[in-house]
């Protein structure tokens, strides 16, 4: 026979000592689960006395587990809020904050000058067919850039695109004029890796088409364009040259910002440095994307973007803009 008071008291001792609530758990399924001495008493029981007792019993363990669980409950999630706490005057890890790359920020100096004037900034493929990037743009069929020595073909028809021209093809079939666009990417020329030259450099190339535009209007545009990246103190003038798409053509050159035109090392002393290559849109170019050149004038520009950001920091090699290397960009 079971001594149901001696097993009672024992029960409700080990609750009393259970220190977690896993522990408890341990106990109620001792005392209280369904193989449990009492639970299998309580199946067998025929008379009331027993029953009235076992229920009893029954009743009293199940009430000190539930006392016992929510008083351990409570201490356990005092020791957590207290042990768990977080202390938010701790100094934080510190996360090295970077910049950005020299050529990026030239990009957005770019795109801010031209925003400014209220011109479209677009980026285009780099990926080009030679129609676009060749014979739209007027390029004669004997031209040296349609050389695979001077140009990446993928296949006779497609190109890196070795200069950002297209995109004035481009935007001119996408809509109708006036257009006043910079497209500024990447591009890919076929150059041997020296200290000026690197066979992928970035192009900014500007585009206006508008009634009555004259070369004036491209003097003026590249003025405040050079003025806003190298400083109020620039002049810019014009010397002759050729391009397929454009005529006039012209090279401007932006006066020396070294020395201030006086002559020094990085304008090799004329007091001029080269920007790139300009001119009033060829009619050919119009007819190509069916604008009637007796109604539309434009003027084009292209620059490059390493030379920008060279000039500015005085960067004496352009291979340090390709190369990656913190120790450099660190700097700028
Ligand atoms: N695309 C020419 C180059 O890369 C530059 C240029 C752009 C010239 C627009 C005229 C007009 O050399």
């Amino acid at each position: 026979m079971t001594d149901w008071q001696r097993t009672e008291e024992e029960a409700l001792r080990e609750i009393r000592d259970a220190a977690t609530t896993a522990e408890l758990e341990q106990v109620r399924v001792t005392h209280l689960g369904r193989k449990s001495e009492l639970a299998l008493a309580l199946r067998e029981v025929r008379d009331r006395d027993t029953g009235m007792l076992l229920n009893g019993i029954r009743t009293r363990l199940e009430e000190a587990v539930g006392a016992r669980e929510r008083l351990l409950a409570d201490e356990e999630l005092d020791r957590r809020l207290h042990e768990e706490v977080v202390d938010v005057t701790l100094p934080g890890e510190e996360l090295p904050l970077g910049h950005l790359h020299p050529i990026t920020q030239v990009r957005r100096a770019v795109e801010d000058a031209f925003l400014g004037l209220g011109w479209e900034v677009r980026d285009d493929r780099e990926v080009e067919t030679v129609e676009y990037n060749f014979d739209k743009l007027a390029f004669l069929p004997t031209h040296s850039a349609r050389s695979p020595r001077d140009t990446f073909f993928f296949d006779e028809n497609t190109v890196l695109r070795t200069e950002t021209s297209p995109s004035q093809i481009h935007v001119l079939e996408e809509k109708p004029p006036p257009i006043y666009m910079v497209s500024i990417g990447r591009v890919y020329r076929r150059d041997a890796i020296t200290a000026t030259r690197y066979p992928i450099f970035l192009q900014f190339e500007g585009l206006a088409v508008d009634k009555g535009l004259t070369l004036a209007d491209l003097q003026g545009t590249l003025l405040h364009v050079m003025r806003a990246l190298y400083g109020p103190e620039r002049r810019v003038r014009f010397r002759t040259h050729y391009f397929p798409f454009t005529e006039p053509s012209i090279e401007p050159d932006v006066s020396c910002g070294i020395c201030g035109g006086s002559g020094c090392r990085t304008c090799k002393f004329s007091g001029w440095i080269e920007m790139g290559g300009a001119g009033m849109v060829d009619p050919r170019i119009f007819e190509n994307v069916g604008l009637d050149p007796e109604e539309w004038s434009g003027f084009a520009f292209g620059c490059g973007l390493e030379r920008t950001a060279q000039l500015r920091h005085d960067i004496p090699d352009i291979r340090a803009l390709w190369e990656g290397d913190l120790r450099v960009l660190r700097q700028f």
